[in-house]
């Protein structure tokens, strides 16, 4: 018990002998340094020779980068070193001390700041100790956010790479009192950002004359070379913008009487536009250069926009009255011989058409028809005549359909009075027998209203064929126009290849 009693005493004596003789070192140190320092004098031997100060620092993360506001946003610690003659001392004299800490206000240091700054308080640093060692070498460390000015150049977005300036300096000594020499940049602590690949942070020293003085102003300037990783608005911004403009063709595949085309191409326009809202929301609002993405948005806009417009084009031809004519001749040699070539498209019938011509022989389809109505009915009813109306017609329906024959004979040129109703019905029909000529007369009047319909069902089919091969041309030309734009505008990017390499295929 006693042994042990003792044992603490000595030791409690030996620690507080050693710490009270290191700390009386140190007190003695800081007093000896301190008995004649001014912080406010630089600390040269000679006043007219110049002080050296290394500069440098450790970029730790990029926080922000505002696009709107042109501010950059990053996390770092400066490095300056420098040598502070009255702060030397031998260590044998104070042993143990080989390092000591000032606060920042009580020794000299060098007013560095942030040239291109942009934080509220202009300097951002975090005022930490300096520390000293023996050999009177200085070494301040301040961390801060430092928040700095960086012209944006959205040119590319979102293919760009962005190069900003931090440019440091001392704020009132000259080049020849206080004489700024660079060291390379420290990445090593970087923290890797989403949005932002660290491209590199080359530095270089400048010297600048003003027009009052001959001595140059020194400044460090590191630039911050990063590049945008693109699969974020890839796939938020480029690939809906690309979809959409697809589905903006679809607007001539949409058959014309679904009543959809105009709708389907408005609402194409109108998604096409919020999403140009959305890029014009991070963008800044200046007219020195038009994005990328902006000139892709505005060149699908105006394609969708064409798009509604041939849509109208179409359907009007589509909905063509009728009554409204005949197709102008250069319209008809355009559209339906040209561009029908062209596109390969037959019109619907064609085919029906033509073997109908081949054989065409037995033509008096009408004549043949088989008048065996008994005349022993001395009255025919309506019923009878109607009947025959309806024989007549099935008659008509198998030797040759009713449309193609019309179409036929007009493109034969025939006469068609003369290869429907043969003959004058004086000629062939007896004179007295009036219910036939009565029946006749009916079955003529059927005839015109069939042939007339088929006519007008003929112009109508000519401009429906019209519409669609507008359609088919408008698709051709579109889909050409959309692929040779996205391809032309995207790829106009310098990194376009380096940027979709890496971020989607990582
Ligand atoms: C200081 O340096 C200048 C030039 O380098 C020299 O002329 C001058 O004598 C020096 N003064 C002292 C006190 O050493
Ligand atoms: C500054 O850097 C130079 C070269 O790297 C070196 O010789 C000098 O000792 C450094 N000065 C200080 C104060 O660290
Ligand atoms: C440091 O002090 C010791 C003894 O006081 C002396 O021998 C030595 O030369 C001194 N060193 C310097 C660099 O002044």
């Amino acid at each position: 018990m006693r042994i042990l009693d003792f044992t603490l005493f000595i030791t409690a004596v030996a620690c507080i002998w050693g710490v009270s003789l290191q700390g009386d070192a140190q007190r003695r140190l800081y007093r000896d340094l301190m008995a004649n320092y001014n912080p406010l004098v630089r600390p040269v031997f000679n006043d007219s020779h110049s002080l050296t100060v290394n500069f440098s620092f450790s970029l730790m993360q990029i926080m922000d980068v505002d696009e709107k506001n042109q501010v950059l946003t990053t996390n770092i610690w400066l490095q300056l070193y420098w040598y502070d003659y009255y702060l030397q001392w031998n260590v044998s004299d104070y042993p143990g001390v080989t390092s000591v800490r000032f606060p920042d206000s009580q020794i000299w240091k060098p007013d560095i700041l942030l040239y291109n700054s942009a934080d509220e308080r202009f300097d951002a640093t975090f005022h930490t100790n300096v520390l000293v060692s023996s050999s009177g070498a200085c070494q301040y460390m301040p961390p801060g956010i430092f928040k700095s000015t960086c012209y944006i150049d959205v040119r590319w977005f979102p293919f760009d790479v962005q190069r900003c300036d931090l440019k440091f300096g001392s704020w009132t000594y000259g080049g020849w009192s206080l004489d700024l020499q660079m060291i390379e940049a420290d990445i090593t602590g970087y923290i890797a950002n989403g949005e932002w690949d660290l491209v590199e942070v080359p530095g270089r020293r400048n010297e600048r004359f003003y027009d009052c003085c001959k001595e140059p102003y020194p400044d460090v300037t590191f630039t911050v070379v990063m590049r945008r990783r693109t699969l974020y608005y890839g796939l938020n911004l480029l690939i809906p913008c690309v979809l959409i403009s697809t589905l903006a063709l679809l607007v001539f595949l949409l058959p014309a009487d679904s009543g959809e085309k105009i709708s389907l191409g408005i609402t194409v326009l109108l998604s096409l536009t919020v999403f140009m809202l959305l890029v014009a929301e991070i963008m800044p609002a200046t007219s020195d250069s038009v994005p990328l993405i902006a000139q892709y948005f505005a060149t699908t806009m105006v394609i969708v926009g064409l798009s509604v417009i041939a849509t109208v084009w179409v359907l009007q031809y589509h909905y063509h009255d009728p009554d409204g004519g005949k197709m102008p001749t250069w319209t008809r040699v355009v559209l339906l011989n040209w561009c029908a070539w062209f596109l390969r498209m037959k019109r619907p019938g064609e085919d029906r058409v033509r073997s109908a011509c081949h054989n065409k022989q037995p033509r008096g389809s009408l004549s043949s028809v088989d008048f065996n109505v008994s005349t022993g009915a001395p009255q025919s009813t309506n019923g009878n005549m109607l009947y025959i109306g309806f024989r007549g017609m099935d008659s008509i329906h198998y030797a040759t359909s009713p449309d193609s024959g019309v179409i036929c004979s007009r493109l034969m040129g025939a006469g068609e009075e003369d290869a429907l109703l043969p003959g004058a019905p004086a000629s062939t029909v007896s004179s007295g027998d009036t219910e036939l000529s009565k029946i006749l007369d009916e079955v003529r009047y059927i005839a015109k209203r069939f042939r007339d319909q088929d006519e007008e069902e003929s112009l109508c089919n000519e401009w429906k064929f019209a519409a669609s091969v507008i359609d088919r041309l408008c698709l051709m030309a579109f889909s050409l126009f959309t692929i040779l734009c996205t391809i032309g505008i995207l790829m106009s990017a310098p990194n376009f290849v380096e940027a979709i390499s890496k971020d989607f295929f990582t």
